[in-house]
């Protein structure tokens, strides 16, 4: 279910904002509104469902409303016009006191300026957001601790902030944002200001966060690649409209006008798509069947070897036609000739590590989840199919930098 719904949600700021509907329904630009009425569009009618555990990510460039949009979600702006609801409930109708239990519960919020008190250790730091909810000390600090060792910084809760460098000064505001529990994090451009390498170290860090936690998170960012790396949906913002909402293969893959195509046709889909992407189906055969009925099946499919898998699909090893042949003179079993070290991805694996697997071995590359269970196979002409989906495919495209 859908934890956030928001509909045609909008903010025009200026003196008597109304006046602006009528303009944008004629289909003025933002630009154009400005410059006759001094009224500024912040966000023109977004519509998107969040659905819980998911990471949305609002992309899209300096001033297009991605801040914006964020503060709307909570009401830390109010909307001139729409809807919103959070699990159902009308934030909207909500009176200051339920406005105020709502910001304290059920979100928590990370900046791109840390925002860290100078005075205070860092697990003050993180206490605070509990402490003005008045969550007595003994309970507050607890909940602070659990929320430091999440982000691996028990060991620093009584250091100051300018002991620490930029990138674990951000994992205190992350822990920060985490400490009250929330159901859903917000983070505005929260890894922006930080170097590259640390930047993919948070992301990283993030990602594993939310798979252990499986937390809603609302990120905002006007960087394309952490947005591709990151989103499990994202939505494109340009003047205060969105452009786009998908995955970020279905970003990548059909953008849904010129503007979309625009920012995305320099991505390397080498390092955005994944070896579950570029997968085939696997021909398989469970061991209990002899070589002779392996040779027929590679003859009915058209294939050369087979994944001998068991009865739950967990792989066992590849039978080549000349390994099956032999079993069939020798009278032996699929089990006593088959090979069991075949190379093995699992579906998240990006492309680009694939290509390194598959040039060291003329075997195709078994796709299995956590479990051992065989998802599917990846041979050398998909991969190359799969980058060429894209006019600017995977040779040497340069990453998008903006504002
Ligand atoms: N308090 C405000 N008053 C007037 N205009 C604002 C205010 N906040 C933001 N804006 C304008 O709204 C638009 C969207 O801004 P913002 O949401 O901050 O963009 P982003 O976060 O994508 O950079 C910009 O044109 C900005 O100048
Ligand atoms: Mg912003």
């Amino acid at each position: 279910m859908a934890i956030i719904e928001a509909k045609k949600l909008t903010k025009i700021f200026g003196h008597d904002p109304k006046r602006a509907f009528p303009l944008l329904e004629k289909g003025w630009t933002k630009e154009k509104i400005f410059t006759e009425t001094k009224l500024t569009v912040g966000v023109n009618q977004a519509s998107f469902s969040i659905e819980e555990g998911q990471i949305f990510v609002i992309m899209g460039l300096s001033g297009s409303g991605k801040s914006t949009l964020v503060r709307l979600l909570n009401r830390l702006i109010e909307p001139t016009s729409g809807q919103l609801l959070f699990s159902g409930q009308d934030v909207m109708k909500m009176n200051q006191a339920e406005l105020r239990q709502f910001r304290r519960r059920n979100i928590g919020m990370v900046f791109q300026k840390f925002a860290l008190f100078p005075h205070r250790t860092v697990i003050q730091n993180v206490e605070y957001g509990l402490e003005i909810q008045g969550v007595e000390k003994k309970k507050r600090r607890e909940m602070a601790m659990e929320s430091l060792e999440l982000v691996g910084l028990k060991g620093w809760a009584d250091s100051y902030p300018d002991q620490l460098s930029g990138g674990m000064q951000q994992r205190v505001g992350l822990a920060r944002g985490l400490a009250n529990e929330p159901d859903i994090l917000l983070m505005d451009e929260a890894f922006s200001a930080l170097d590259p390498l640390i930047r993919k170290d948070m992301q990283d860090e993030l990602l594993q966060l939310q798979a252990k936690m499986k937390k809603t998170i609302v990120f905002i960012t006007h960087d394309l690649d952490e947005a591709l790396r990151i989103g499990d949906q994202i939505a494109i913002m340009k003047d205060g409209s969105i452009a786009q909402i998908g995955s970020p293969e279905e970003i990548l893959i059909q953008p849904a006008n010129k503007y979309v195509e625009r920012f995305v046709e320099d991505v390397d889909l080498s390092k955005v798509l994944t070896a579950a992407h570029a997968m085939d189906k696997a021909e398989t055969i469970t061991p209990d069947k002899g070589p002779r009925v392996a040779l027929q099946f590679m003859k009915e499919r058209g294939v050369s070897s087979l994944y001998v898998v068991d009865k739950a699909m967990k792989l066992l090893g590849l039978v080549s036609a000349e390994d099956a042949s032999k079993a069939v003179k020798e009278n032996l079993k699929l089990e006593d000739v088959m090979l069991r070290e075949v190379p093995v991805t699992v579906p998240e694996a990006l492309l680009n590590e694939l290509f390194e697997l598959m040039a060291g071995s003329r075997l195709p590359v078994a796709v299995t989840d956590e479990n051992g269970r065989l998802h599917g196979v990846v041979i050398k002409g998909a991969v190359l199919a799969a980058l060429a989906g894209n006019s600017n495919s995977a040779l040497g495209g340069d990453t998008y930098e903006s504002a």
